[in-house]
């Protein structure tokens, strides 16, 4: 919340819209320890979204006459553009966004103002509020999604031959490019978008007219507030409509999985930075240094991102505990449920920022990766599969090569480096034509397959990656 919006926060006792039953005032901690208002305000504009299509319905259907429809529409104009310019007084004492902006709709319009309320409750309000802001922040962060990777499909296929070590156990296993390893990046991420992709359609369903919890006795109708709201349909179940917060939390898992993504990426950045690896560069704008250490400079911003992980994947299981104890249909209990799913779209959505801006900018240190593969005998599988199109059986040809190796391990060498006569030492069946197989480019060349590492295929498989992402929606 802005500081404006903090100060604006007044704790005068307005009278209670639902005051008429109670006989004292609210406890005044009760009532801060109750109120949303601090943290649901960021729903107004989707608030006020529903309050125009739950009226407009309400006189389409008659219950509203064309005075009053025309009143509340002009009044929620004003309102909106009194928030948005900083000039609205929050006030704890009216609880949560939706008491705020119906009283100031009745202060400024009167009669009509108190009428907005009829056949609906807030929560079948605040399902709806909560719905379309999540459906607005899935389609923001699946444009920074898109945006993080076009940077990566856009980098693999200028390194598509830009060759470096590849690891099992992080100890050097084969060779591969690096085009290659940013592509499987990639991949985690189009997954990550087509979970999003699903998640926005499960939650495209209107609660609205689901009122407190059992429908309502005027003759609403559902399909016109469904599609002026832009979802597909009306929900079908009314208490499940108010009490349902699956979307939230499938929406919690899948910024779970996109920030562990981004974190196990930031892993190895934080790996190829070091003086150890020195396989990339990161430029100084996305590092800090050090107080004491003059030396020093430190990759942060992967670092953070991978430090964030832990608190998206927190909101996670904070919303399946808020849930998992709850009888139908709506309590209070879900109040808690807009602070983890706002951090973890915060959260992510800066993660996927951080990544968009700085994955493009990455350099690639090509002559120490591709020393790094020269080194650990990367190629000792391309020697054992050269004995294999020689005849010799698999388990064998593993052998023999574990004998070279300890033999290069003992002398420091490469297989590459060893003689014809040193190889053959420890197979006969080994002649000359042996050197093309154990070159890097030989062995990453010799992996030309849909999904393998040879640089025609990365270089192919960057194309279709750049498609998939031509064919999505546009982005603002
Ligand atoms: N501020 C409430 C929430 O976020 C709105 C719904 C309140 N409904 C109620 N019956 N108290 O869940």
């Amino acid at each position: 919340m802005s500081e404006q919006n903090k100060a604006a926060l007044s704790d005068d006792s307005t009278i209670k819209p639902w005051g008429g039953r109670f006989s004292e005032a609210t406890d005044a901690f009760v009532e801060r320890f109750t109120a949303s208002v601090v943290f649901d305000q960021r729903l107004y504009r989707q608030d006020i979204r529903g309050s125009l299509a739950h009226a407009e319905m309400l006189y389409r259907a008659g219950i509203l006459t064309e005075a009053d429809w025309t009143a509340i529409r002009q009044g929620l104009a004003d309102i909106l553009a009194a928030i948005e310019r900083g000039d609205f007084a929050w006030s704890v004492a009216l609880e949560d966004v939706h008491m705020n902006i119906e009283a100031r709709l009745t202060d400024a319009i009167g009669i009509a103002g108190k009428k907005l309320h009829t056949g609906r409750s807030r929560n079948d309000q605040v399902a709806t509020d909560v719905r379309l802001y999540l459906r607005d922040e899935i389609d923001n962060i699946c444009c920074e999604l898109t945006r993080l990777q076009r940077g990566l499909v856009t980098l693999a296929a200028r390194e598509h031959a830009t060759i470096m070590p590849g690891f099992t156990h992080l100890q050097t296993a084969q060779p591969i490019t690096f085009g290659h390893h940013l592509l499987a990046w990639n991949e985690m991420l189009e997954r990550d978008y087509g979970r999003l992709a699903d998640c926005r359609a499960r939650l495209n369903v209107s609660p609205l007219g689901a009122a407190a919890l059992a429908g309502t006795t005027y003759p609403i109708d559902r399909h016109l507030t469904a599609s002026l709201l832009g979802f597909d349909r009306p929900s079908e179940n009314s208490l499940d409509s108010v009490s349902d917060r699956d979307f939230a939390i499938e929406f919690c898992a899948a910024a779970a999985l996109i920030t562990t993504h981004l974190s196990r990426m930031s892993e190895e950045l934080v790996l190829w930075t070091s003086a150890q690896f020195n396989f990339v560069q990161l430029p100084d704008r996305f590092c800090t240094g050090s107080s004491i250490m003059p030396q020093k400079k430190n990759p942060d911003v992967p670092e953070l991102v991978r430090g964030k992980s832990g608190r998206v994947n927190g909101h996670l299981i904070a919303l399946l505990t808020l849930m998992k104890g709850q009888p139908l249909a709506y309590n209070k209990d879900n109040q808690e449920d807009k602070e983890p799913l706002f951090d973890a779209i915060d959260t992510v959505k800066d993660c996927l920022r951080a990544f968009a801006d700085m994955i493009p900018a990455i350099e690639p240190k090509k002559d120490v990766m591709y020393e790094a593969a020269r080194r650990g005998f990367a190629t000792a599988t391309d020697l054992a599969d050269y004995l294999v199109r020689k005849g010799v059986p698999f388990r064998d040809a593993h052998e023999i090569v574990g004998k070279a190796v300890g033999h290069g391990v003992a002398t420091g060498k490469d297989l590459a480096e060893m003689s014809l006569d040193e190889l053959r030492s420890f197979g006969s069946m080994i002649d000359d034509d042996v050197f093309a197989v154990l070159t890097l480019e030989g062995s990453v060349n010799a992996r030309n397959h849909i999904g393998g590492t040879a640089p025609a295929q990365v270089k192919a498989a960057a194309e279709r990656a750049a498609a998939r992402l031509d064919a999505r929606g546009k982005c603002a």
